[in-house]
């Protein structure tokens, strides 16, 4: 396979204002991707390992993030639910190849406040909140009809009323540990600045690229 090398631009320097306030850079990094047009500016690749030790990852949208959480929504009886539910150490990587940026985060998983979920579902377009009643994410599915089918037999159940939050839809928080920024640079020299808790502060190194 033959692809172009790409020289990326000079994106600067990486520059953290307080370590301490370790997602104050990716908060940032979020909103200017969203303002450049990048389609899904909060989606990320969350990696999670099965009891064997098999890694496995897939796309989710960051949805919530406060001092040194993230979170995001889910069926919570999806595989990458089980998989948390045995063990809770995760990592997500987000690119955004317009801006030449990089983030990953590793941490650790625990289930939302249902109030939170509660909050996030009664936000969502009312069909997706249908569909997250209609789908037993991760589990096989024999004809796209029958999911269809089970859509519009929850859609008539609930004409005319809210839809409630289904017991088995809900949301991690992902408490960090480690959050690392890459910004692209000429010449392969790319910047890399990482943000390590430790015993009850933030530190920051440098890396090579
Ligand atoms: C851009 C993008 C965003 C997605 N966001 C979510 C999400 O927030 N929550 C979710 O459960 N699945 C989301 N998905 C679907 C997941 O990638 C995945 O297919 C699904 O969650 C089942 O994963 P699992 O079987 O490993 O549990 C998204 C997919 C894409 C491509």
């Amino acid at each position: 396979m033959t692809v172009d090398r790409r020289e990326y631009r000079d994106g600067g320097k990486i520059s953290i204002d307080n370590p301490n306030d370790p997602l104050d850079l990716l908060s940032k990094w979020i909103q200017e991707a969203r303002e450049n047009g990048v389609i899904e500016p909060n989606s990320m690749s969350l990696a999670t390992v099965d009891a064997s030790g098999a890694p496995r990852n897939r796309m989710v949208l960051l949805k919530f993030l406060e001092g040194d959480e993230i979170g995001f929504f889910t069926n919570m009886e999806s595989d990458k639910s089980v998989e948390i539910h045995a063990l809770p150490f995760v990592s997500a990587t987000i690119w955004w190849p317009e801006m030449e940026r990089q983030v990953r985060i590793e941490g650790k998983a625990s289930e939302m406040d249902r109030s939170k979920v509660e909050e996030y579902h009664s936000s969502r377009p009312r069909k997706s909140r249908i569909a997250a009643w209609a789908s037993d994410q991760s589990r096989t599915l024999e004809t796209r009809e029958e999911l269809l089918r089970k859509f519009e037999e929850i859609e008539s159940e609930f004409e005319g009323k809210e839809i409630p939050l289904p017991p088995f839809w809900g949301g991690f928080r992902i408490t960090l540990d480690r959050v690392e920024y890459w910004l692209g640079r000429p010449s392969r020299l790319h910047e890399r600045v990482v943000l390590t808790r430790d015993a009850d502060s933030w530190s920051e190194q440098r890396l090579y690229p």
